[in-house]
């Protein structure tokens, strides 16, 4: 027989929520790893208790008894599945121009990292990111942001690191905040800013405008500014919670990731990565031995890291549309998970690695690139990357969590996952309040910018 949780607490019952065909979550706030990933609470005929915003009882409707009182509204879903709110835990959603040229390029069989050491592809968005003011990549993000939302995504981290100065890098933060404060005012998703240290400054006089190497003065002018200013002043002014780092041959080098953590820390800011994306230079290695919050990427990773991965604490984050959009190797999710590693997964939604806009897309990617289960999918779009945030208040469809959940198109969990090119996600509910869609769609610059009120095809069966 299935179990019904309450907290028993005597409260009111502000709304219950029944005619939920399954309800599925994860239970229990730790990450879960290996074989655990793979377990899921699927509850058929489900009922959904919500009080002051949070989840006060879940269980089979039959079990249901009223706390408190007959509830203040009760809403029939009319046979739909409920999944936990989606958490996007990695993504780069504020950018001004595009990277189409780019496209082109990639398509006409010019690779990624040539663009880079060429001087585009990063570094044509810190270009056009770095010229604008807060307020404007705020509205460019926006329709973003919104797209996201309605993949499913209630908790969204967004990244810095298209600003490339200490001031153009804040401009980007104080970006995310403006956005935050609109998500919030809207009642939409809870935004968490993380600075990225993405790039170290181009050579100034070079045949190849590639990063100079570590040992050059501009670099370590850069750095020293990095630590000096711009961290400082991000947590001073709680503009962010975490600081990531790129670690790759054309970005950073270990050894200047280990002094930007320590400063990190010094600022009581948690720490993550950008690592593996195309070569192991041993990021992997010092997240774990820092105590990362997160790895991010792995395409790369070896045997010796997935080990290494599995006795940690660190979240590994999967980012499939990278490796389709980017024609990588899938990042090893099968492997990591054997090994018995805690994976999550995200978008990674940005304009030159992966322009990815669904949550849930990203989710339906993992399996069927990286080599995850159905449920082990939901696990990592839900509780893991909840804890790749820091966080163990949602994520989960449990008494006292947050009640940040998604009401499908369909009667079974598993269509969330499925579906390609349509959205599988009938509502969006975040607090315990239904999101009102009144965002624009998105799109990757302005030029094609689609208006509200354009019909949005949306059912699924
Ligand atoms: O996560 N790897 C580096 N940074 C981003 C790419 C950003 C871009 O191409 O603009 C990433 O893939
Ligand atoms: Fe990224």
């Amino acid at each position: 027989m299935t179990r019904a949780i309450t907290t028993g607490l005597a409260t009111r019952t502000d709304l219950l929520l029944t005619g939920i065909s399954q309800l599925v979550t994860a239970e229990g706030a730790p990450a879960r790893r290996g074989q655990r990933m793979g377990e899921l609470r699927v509850i058929p005929d489900a009922a959904l208790a919500i009080s002051a915003g949070r989840v006060q009882w879940v269980g089979p409707a039959r079990d249901w008894l009223p706390v408190g009182g007959a509830p203040a509204r009760e809403l029939d879903l009319g046979g739909a599945a409920v999944v936990p709110g989606l958490i996007d835990p990695h993504t780069h959603t504020v950018w001004a121009g595009d990277r189409l040229a780019d496209f082109e390029a990639r398509a006409a069989k010019t690779s990624y990292e040539e663009i880079l050491r060429a001087g585009g592809g990063i570094r044509s968005t810190i270009r056009s990111t770095s010229a604008e003011m807060p307020r404007e990549l705020a509205r460019l993000a926006a329709p973003r942001i919104g797209a996201l939302l309605r993949s499913g995504a209630t908790t969204i981290e967004v990244k810095s690191g298209y600003g490339g100065s200490t001031v153009a890098e804040l401009t980007m933060l104080e970006a995310i905040s403006l956005l935050s404060a609109e998500q919030r005012a809207h009642h939409g998703a809870r935004l968490l800013a993380t600075l990225l240290i993405h790039l170290p400054p181009p050579a100034r006089s070079s045949t190849r405008p590639s990063a100079p190497p570590p040992e050059s003065r501009s670099r370590q002018q850069f750095l020293a500014r990095v630590c000096g200013e711009l961290i400082p002043a991000a947590a001073r002014r709680s503009l962010a919670s975490a600081v990531d780092v790129f670690v790759e041959r054309e970005a950073w080098t270990v050894a200047e990731a280990e002094r930007i953590f320590a400063t990190a820390r010094s600022c009581g800011l948690a720490v993550k990565l950008h690592s593996d994306q195309f070569h192991s230079i041993g990021g992997v290695t010092l997240a774990v031995r820092a105590g990362a919050l997160s790895v991010d990427h792995l395409e790369a990773a070896d045997e010796e890291e997935i080990r290494a991965l599995a006795h940690s604490q660190t979240i590994a984050t999967l980012l499939p549309g990278v490796s389709l959009h980017l024609g990588l190797p899938a990042a090893p999710g099968r492997r990591l998970i054997d090994a018995g590693a805690a994976v999550a997964v995200g978008t990674d939604l940005n304009p030159g690695s992966s322009p990815l806009f669904s949550t849930a897309a990203a989710l339906g990617l993992a399996v069927r690139m990286n080599g995850l289960t159905l449920q082990e999918a939901l696990v990592a779009g839900t509780v893991n990357a909840a804890c790749a945030l820091g966080l163990s208040d949602r994520g989960r469809l449990e008494p006292g969590c947050i009640a940040d959940f998604l009401v499908l198109h369909s009667s079974d969990w598993r269509d969330l996952v499925y579906v390609m090119g349509a959205n599988p996600v009938a509502a969006v509910w975040i607090q315990g309040r239904r999101w009102k869609d009144d965002t624009r769609r998105a799109s990757t610059s302005e030029h094609v910018g689609i208006s509200s009120d354009e019909p949005q095809a949306e059912t699924v069966r």
